[in-house]
């Protein structure tokens, strides 16, 4: 799908022949209670343009809730083009409301069955001052709502929405926005990448296929580069706890190392590490058997740190980004590791593994050791770590875990930006207590409360090299029931915390340069 911007007049704006127009209406639109003496005398009115007649009679009827989200969809209106005309209120018109309002009108949009590649124009001209973010929200709402996963239903309708003109208020903003409009693109690509990835059901999103969408990224001019790891390769670096989780299966594991420099070499990377167990039946240490279909996605970390990397390499910001994604099956078997087994991570640490199914920390331990070497700036790691994170905070917010304050408040505002939102959880020493064992250095396991914290103190053990950080997307990747999908979160929230940093350095560039001069 595409989109443009535009700058149309009100005339010009309904006068264009599309599927749907959706005009969002913030609470500032409201006109002043009339009295006599600014009462607009019936002729003008008339003469107004029909697309803000209807506005504002809609307005002055209270047909029109201005409140983000509330819809009045008409149909064939007198003096406009679009079959459907869908006006929608934008509260506020920040980004969350007018991530809400282009929510609800899409989701409204009416496409006949003949109509194969709609157009819908989206008027965002009434909002003062649109920000950046605000018309990622609205391009992001635009494509969530058309998205259509296919793979495995090769007969599903196409994506219908093929084309979104966005009508701003002026020439000047139109130009603003158009870098805002590319991130907005490679920030879609990424995100449904991660959806597309996530949704695969196990026997179609292997470690070994996962390693090769990794290197699709890699392919061509791309300006990644990646490196897959086998069984063999990750035994000599001595990866004893993921291995450990591997062994159960058929599918052999692989490690995928993901590279992109955009900046100097000199630039420290930040380092994305992603959970990858394509399918985590528990082990020996087995789940029950309702909804153990969704434990396909326990791969949505890993698919994020892909489609951060799909967007990278469309984009090509000036930044250093390395993506680490440990990948293998949790399987039961004769072969498979067992509850009390001691094994040996890469940090020479040794694991007392009494839940089998406590398995992601025992894949991104290692993952974390490796990631030393590249001496990171700071290192993110992406996990549907624990059931205890979705009775903490529900499908609305990650979990955040760190003990760098100035990190967590980065990962915290790049959430709110992108309406991709956190929560930062505590990492006390105390937490640890449950962890402990007479058999080894750590369990993989402490008791059943505060589970989401003990997974992260776990993990914190494996990442004192660097500033590290853990988001816990275990209610946040994908939704249950009837919308049963990935969601594709965080990679809004991980792009926007990446290229924070490339306008942080481009402002420290042009600071260390005026001082030179
Ligand atoms: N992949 C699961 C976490 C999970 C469970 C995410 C349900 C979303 C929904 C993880 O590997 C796991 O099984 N965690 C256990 C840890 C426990 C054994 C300490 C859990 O949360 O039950
Ligand atoms: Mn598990
Ligand atoms: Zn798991």
């Amino acid at each position: 799908m595409n989109f443009e911007l535009k700058n149309l007049s009100w005339e010009a704006c309904e006068q264009t022949i599309c599927d749907v127009l959706i005009l969002l209406v913030p609470a500032s639109s409201k006109p002043a209670k009339p009295t006599k003496a600014n009462d607009v005398p019936t002729k003008s009115v008339k003469s107004l343009p029909a697309l803000k007649r209807l506005m504002l009679a809609a307005l002055e009827q209270d047909d029109l809730d201005t409140s983000a989200g509330k819809l009045l969809s008409c149909y064939r209106s007198t003096g406009i083009a679009a079959r459907q005309v869908i006006l929608v209120g934008a509260g506020q018109a920040n980004e969350k409301d007018v991530a809400r309002a282009c929510a609800a009108a899409f989701a409204a949009c009416k496409i006949p069955g003949a109509v194969k590649s709609a157009h819908v124009m989206l008027c965002l001209a009434q909002i003062n001052g649109l920000s950046g973010a605000s018309l990622q929200a609205a391009m992001q709402a635009a494509a969530a709502s058309s998205y259509v996963y296919t793979h495995t239903k090769p007969k599903a309708e196409a994506r219908k929405l093929q084309l979104v003109s966005i009508n701003l208020g002026s020439q000047a903003q139109v130009q603003a926005m158009s870098p805002e409009l590319q991130q907005g693109r490679a920030l879609i690509e990424g995100v449904e990448l991660a959806k597309e990835w996530g949704n695969r059901p196990a026997n179609h999103a292997t470690p070994t296929l996962l390693a090769k969408a990794a290197q699709a990224i890699a392919a061509g001019k791309s300006p990644v580069s990646c490196e897959i790891l086998g069984p063999k390769e990750v035994a000599k670096l001595k990866m004893g706890s993921f291995m450990a989780v591997a062994q159960g299966s058929e599918q052999p594991l692989r490690f995928i190392v993901l590279r992109y420099f955009g900046a100097a070499k000199t630039v420290q990377p930040t380092v994305l590490v992603g959970k990858g167990i394509t399918f985590d039946t528990g082990g020996i240490s087995i789940k029950p058997a309702a909804e153990m279909d969704e434990m396909k996605f326990d791969m949505c970390g890993a698919a994020s740190v892909l489609g951060v990397f799909k967007a990278l390499s469309v984009l090509k910001p000036k930044i250093n980004v390395v993506g680490l994604i440990p990948s293998c099956e949790n399987m039961p078997s004769h072969n498979a590791v067992k509850p009390g087994d001691v094994v040996t991570s890469m940090s020479g640490q040794t694991i007392e593994i009494l839940n089998t199914d406590a398995e992601g920390r025992l894949i991104l331990c290692d993952a974390l050791t490796y990631a030393e070497r590249f001496k990171p700036a700071a290192v993110v790691d992406i996990a549907t770590l624990t059931g205890a994170c979705v009775v903490a905070l529900g499908a609305v917010r990650s979990g955040l875990f760190s003990a760098d304050d100035d990190l967590a408040a980065q990962l915290l505002r790049a959430g709110e930006a992108s309406q991709d939102l956190a929560w930062r959880m505590p990492l006390d020493d105390d937490y640890a207590e449950g962890l402990k064992t007479n058999f080894a250095d750590v369990a993989n396991v402490a008791g059943r409360m505060g589970g989401a914290i003990t997974a992260a103190k776990f993990l914190q053990r494996f990442a004192s090299q660097y500033p590290w950080a853990h988001l816990d997307i275990a209610g946040t990747a994908w939704k249950s029931g009837a919308a049963k999908g990935s969601t594709g979160r965080p990679v809004p929230l991980l792009m926007k915390f990446l290229l924070n940093f490339e306008q942080k350095q481009a402002v420290a560039g042009k600071k260390s340069a005026r001082s030179a001069a």
